[in-house]
């Protein structure tokens, strides 16, 4: 009997082993549908911090030295045997194409291997899905029609969420993403890299209305975003004062920039529910971990009555988890399978859809 046979005899969702290696991540996971059963991610933060980001050249590099004991180690953890899974599923982009390249080559070889298929995730619709994942700590949801803020190191995205490969762009940013403006603004203030995380502790301490900076596309009906504006505020800002000359100085600083992006996120994500005329609202990607953010998220929620849950923080960074239960999705639904290694394919664009 076929794996699949087996699968439809248990009525279980697919059991899918997932790689994702597309920046400075090396993950992998075990899922069955959106329950996780297992997900690994050894992060290369430390190697890439001393160049102040991600060095395209070094994360390939490290990402062939870890995956395949990460993608052992998420097997062990699961006590899953690749003989027990249904599919396999990889990241095909957009990424990294060097670091991209690793995960996809080893996910070929495993599916020359075992015979499973082997699925290709977009990235972003990998972050989509982190919503959705239930482990020990919680159930899994279902896919359910909302609006989508993708905010992550490459994205910064409104997105109309109508069901699985049923994508409307409703905005995006112009130039730099929401997670670019923290980690350029980090390196500015001689904070390191990654920016997000210790922007949003020094904020905590800190004034928002201490410093004024703009808000950009205030306009609520706009559903774009700039933030290059701001980074470039608070660049002025330190050339006229120079570079904060106290922790409490530094602190306004943080939360005064963190309160302009939070603000202009979250207004435009409320106008993008109103506009899609939907009432649940997800926040997805690295920079949903950022506590402002998912207060502010909160606060709108319950003002504006639509739904909210913020994500488990280790599920809105780059992780294995949410790729594999994407393909799970994907299969369940009948998508083709197949990968296509791209660097910019849109949410959108018809290949994302269903047959
Ligand atoms: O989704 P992700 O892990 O990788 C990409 O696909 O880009 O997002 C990484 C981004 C980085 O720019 C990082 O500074 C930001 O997420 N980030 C945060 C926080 N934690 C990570 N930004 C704001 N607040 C945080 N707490
Ligand atoms: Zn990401």
């Amino acid at each position: 009997m076929s794996q699949r046979a087996d699968r439809s005899a248990s009525a279980r969702s697919p059991r899918v082993l997932a790689i994702e290696s597309s920046c400075d991540e090396t993950a992998a996971a075990v899922v069955e549908g959106s329950r996780v059963l297992s997900s690994v991610v050894r992060s290369q933060i430390e190697i890439h911090a001393r160049f102040g980001g991600v060095v395209p050249e070094l994360a390939s590099r490290h990402h062939l030295g870890a995956v395949v004991p990460v993608v052992d180690e998420a097997l062990a953890r699961a006590g899953v045997e690749l003989a027990a899974l249904d599919a396999l599923a990889v990241t095909e982009g957009p990424g990294l194409v060097g670091a991209l390249l690793v995960g996809v080559q080893l996910g070929r070889g495993l599916a020359l291997a075992t015979g499973l298929p082997l699925v290709g995730v977009h990235h972003m619709e990998g972050h989509l899905f982190s919503a959705l994942l239930g482990d020990e700590a919680r159930p899994a949801r279902p896919l359910e029609p909302h609006v989508a803020l993708l905010v992550s190191g490459g994205h910064t995205e409104l997105v109309d969420v109508a069901g699985l490969g049923r994508y409307r762009m409703l905005g995006a940013t112009r130039d730099d993403a929401a997670g670019e403006a923290y980690d350029k603004v980090a390196k500015l203030l001689g904070l390191g890299y990654p920016g997000g995380p210790v922007i949003d502790a020094l904020a905590a301490e800190g004034d928002p209305a201490a410093v004024s900076l703009p808000r950009a596309m205030a306009d609520r009906s706009v559903l774009e975003f700039s933030f290059s504006g701001l980074k470039t505020a608070v660049r002025v800002h330190v050339d006229r004062h120079g570079q904060p000359g106290s922790r409490q100085a530094l602190a306004d600083l943080c939360a005064s920039f963190q309160a302009a992006v939070v603000e202009v996120l979250v207004k435009k994500a409320t106008q993008a529910l109103r506009q899609a005329g939907r009432d649940r609202l997800h926040i997805v990607g690295g920079v949903a971990a950022n506590r402002g953010l998912r207060l502010a998220a909160e606060r709108a929620a319950q003002a504006h009555g639509f739904a909210f849950e913020a994500v488990p923080l280790r599920y809105c960074g780059d992780n294995a988890a949410m790729i594999a239960a994407a393909a799970a999705a994907r299969l369940e639904a009948g998508f083709p399978v197949g990968v296509e290694v791209h660097t910019s394919l849109a949410l959108d664009d018809p290949r994302m859809q269903a047959p």
